[in-house]
């Protein structure tokens, strides 16, 4: 049988563990939450050190690590287990500044002509200013470095620019992730997530999802991690997955690999449409979440064997199969999210059908089960049609009862529309 460790705490390490489970595979979690402990065993590692999570690797004789985070992928744990003979999935350090340097991302695309917003990337106060101050409304300024999701702002009018100014100069609230800062163009269209698996040559795609990144019903409120997703996103053809492919995800796998730092793991390309024009928002080094969620309650295809083909450096299989069937996800979160918001709410759960799933987040174990972060954890459902998934997970998450919490009534809807 066997054996994987999966790095990281939230649902999309939970969607991970419950496929990864349901292929027989030996699963052990690090830090991992009461949710992926029901598919999985703890692993005994003591400290948050990747030298200690090799030591266990190594007396567990682990085929394979999975690393969910990015913070991980950043610190070159990918790396470091490599060298220390372990195998693993995820880029290391290098490659992985396709997010954690948006600015590389940003000069990789301009390199290998890859359709993405027109930017400018400023690397001091006076530069933004400069680049700010006739700037017509609206665009988007990002910081280059890692900032949890929270490092894009949408300025649409001087007070916009007036406050994320003082977040970026005067509180200095992004720190070293602000030292270069992105000022680009506004794209108008859907935004659609593909991930793709890579051994940085060869590339094979998952079926394209939609996440719901605002907080609040019809897109307002804040920006968040991910309030709910569905897949598949029904309005991209064979045929615009192909130009994806062709135009975006080959020349960048070809730029990385001419940069020497070739990208091996799971590709994420968060990119918009607007009409038959596709074009980068932003790139990650990991899976998304709750992107995951709804693709893993759905693949038919080994994940495993992806993954430890990638690991190996050799990806041969060259389809990842799904069942013919659509799967929402949504997301409950703590009031307030992503501001200010409590934990330590108990979480109640009644029925849930078995064409449905309850993947923790930011839960953990007190005597009963008590929510521990903004994300407390997502329901995913799945069904023939897109409304009757749509149903089936609005039905099902009655029976979830948490104090001080709220969700997305309206995930997945956009897909209804014509
Ligand atoms: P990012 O951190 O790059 O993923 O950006 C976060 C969110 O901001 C994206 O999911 C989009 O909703 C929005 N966004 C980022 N860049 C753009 C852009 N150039 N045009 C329109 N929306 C954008
Ligand atoms: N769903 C967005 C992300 O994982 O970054």
């Amino acid at each position: 049988m066997s054996k994987v460790l999966i790095l990281g705490k939230g649902g999309r390490e939970h969607a991970i563990a419950y496929k990864l489970k349901h292929e027989g595979i030996d699963v052990f979690v690090y830090p991992g939450n009461p949710g992926i402990l029901t598919e999985s065993r703890q692993a005994d590692i003591h400290e948050n050190s990747v030298h200690a999570i090799a030591d266990f690797c190594r007396k567990e004789h682990i085929d394979l690590v999975v690393i969910g985070p990015e913070q991980y992928l950043a610190d070159g744990f990918a790396d470091i287990l490599e060298d220390n003979g372990i195998r693993v999935f995820g880029p290391g350090r290098a490659a992985a500044r396709i997010e954690t340097d948006k600015s590389y991302a940003k000069d990789l695309m301009e390199r290998y002509n890859v359709n993405t917003a027109k930017a400018v990337i400023t690397e001091s106060r006076e530069q933004f200013d400069a680049e700010t101050k006739y700037r017509v409304f609206p665009y988007v300024i990002k910081v280059s470095g890692l900032a949890a999701g929270k490092g894009a702002f949408i300025i649409k009018c001087e007070n916009d620019l007036i406050l994320v100014r003082e977040d970026l100069f005067t509180l200095n609230r992004f720190g070293d992730a602000a030292e270069k800062i992105i000022i680009e163009d506004f794209l108008i269209g859907e935004e659609i997530s593909l991930f793709i698996f890579t051994d940085g040559k060869n590339a094979v795609p998952m079926l394209p999802a939609q996440d719901y990144k605002c907080a609040l019903d019809n897109d307002l409120g804040g920006n968040t991690g991910g309030m709910g997703s569905f897949a598949p996103y029904n309005k991209l053809s064979s045929k615009d997955i192909s130009n994806i492919m062709n135009n975006i995800v080959h020349p960048v796998l070809k730029g990385m690999r001419d940069d020497g730092n070739p990208f091996r793991g799971l590709l994420y390309a968060g990119l918009i449409k607007q009409g038959d024009n596709i074009s980068v928002i932003e790139f990650n080094a990991r899976f998304g979440d709750p992107e995951t969620q709804s693709l893993l309650f759905i693949m038919e295809s080994s994940l495993y064997d992806i993954m430890n083909q990638v690991a190996h450096h050799n990806l041969t299989i060259n389809e990842c199969r799904f069942e013919n069937k659509y799967a929402v996800t949504v997301v409950i979160a703590a009031s307030g999210y992503p501001d200010k918001y409590e934990k330590g709410m108990q979480i109640n759960i009644g029925y849930i059908d078995d064409q449905s799933y309850i993947f923790h987040a930011g839960s953990r174990k007190a005597g009963t089960i008590i929510s521990d972060g903004g994300r407390i954890l997502a329901i995913t459902s799945k069904d023939k049609t897109l409304d009757k998934a749509i149903n089936r997970v609005y039905t099902n998450i009655k029976s979830i009862k948490i104090d001080k919490s709220f969700f997305r009534k309206d995930i997945a809807y956009r897909g209804l529309k014509k």
